[in-house]
C-alpha cells in the first residue's frame, strides 16, 4: 500500500505521494526528492553512510521506514549547510576540507552529521570520544586520521572559550 509522506525536510514541507510505507527514509530522501548528499552504501545500517537527523537524532536513514517519519522533522547534510553558495558551508563541512578528510567522499556526508551531532552534544571532545562518536561510520579511503583532524579543528573553531 502506498501513502503521502508528509514531513519537514531541511526545514521545508515536503509532500511525496506514491510512498510505499516500507520503503527506507533513504531512498525517499535521495530518489523521491533530489537529496543526493546522504550516500547509499551498505542498506544495512553498517556504514554510517546515510546518517541523518530525524527530530534532531542522528539515525541511519536505510534503517528508517518511510512511514516512521510521517509528520517528522528530517535534516540531511545538505540541511546543515547555511546557504546554497559553494563557499556557505557548515564549520564541520569546512573543516573536513581543510583538513584533507575527503578523498572519495562517499563517506564524507555521514561523517559530517556525526561530527556535527558530537559537536552540539560534546563542544570539546577528546580523542577517545570522537573515536567513539564515528565508529558506526566506515571510510575504506583515509585511514580515519585526517577524518580526527577535522573533527579536532571543527572544534577548535566552534567551541565557545
Ligand atoms: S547505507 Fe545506511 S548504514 Fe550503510
Ligand atoms: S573518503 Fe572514501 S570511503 Fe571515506
Amino acid at each position: 500500500m502506498t501513502m503521502r509522506l508528509t514531513c519537514t525536510v531541511n526545514g521545508q514541507r515536503r509532500e511525496v505521494d506514491g510512498v510505499w510505507e516500507g520503503e527506507s527514509l533513504l531512498f525517499v530522501l535521495r530518489e523521491r526528492m533530489s537529496l543526493p548528499g546522504s550516500k547509499n552504501a551498505c542498506e544495512q545500517g553498517e556504514c554510517g553512510s546515510c546518517t541523518v537527523y530525524l527530530d534532531g537524532v542522528a539515525v541511519c536513514a536505510c534503517l528508517v521506514a518511510a512511514g516512521q517519519a510521517q509528520g517528522r522533522e528530517v535534516v540531511t547534510v545538505e540541511g546543515l549547510a547555511p546557504g546554497d553558495g559553494p563557499e556557505d558551508l557548515d564549520p564541520v563541512q569546512r573543516a573536513f576540507l581543510d583538513a584533507g578528510a575527503v578523498q572519495c567522499g562517499f563517506c564524507t556526508p555521514g561523517l559530517v552529521v556525526a561530527a556535527h551531532d558530537l559537536l552540539r552534544r560534546s563542544p570539546r571532545p577528546g580523542d577517545p570520544e570522537i573515536r567513539e562518536a564515528l565508529a558506526g561510520n566506515l571510510c575504506r579511503c583515509t585511514g580515519y586520521q585526517k577524518i580526527l583532524d577535522a573533527v579536532r579543528l571543527a572544534a577548535e573553531r566552534t567551541a565557545v572559550s
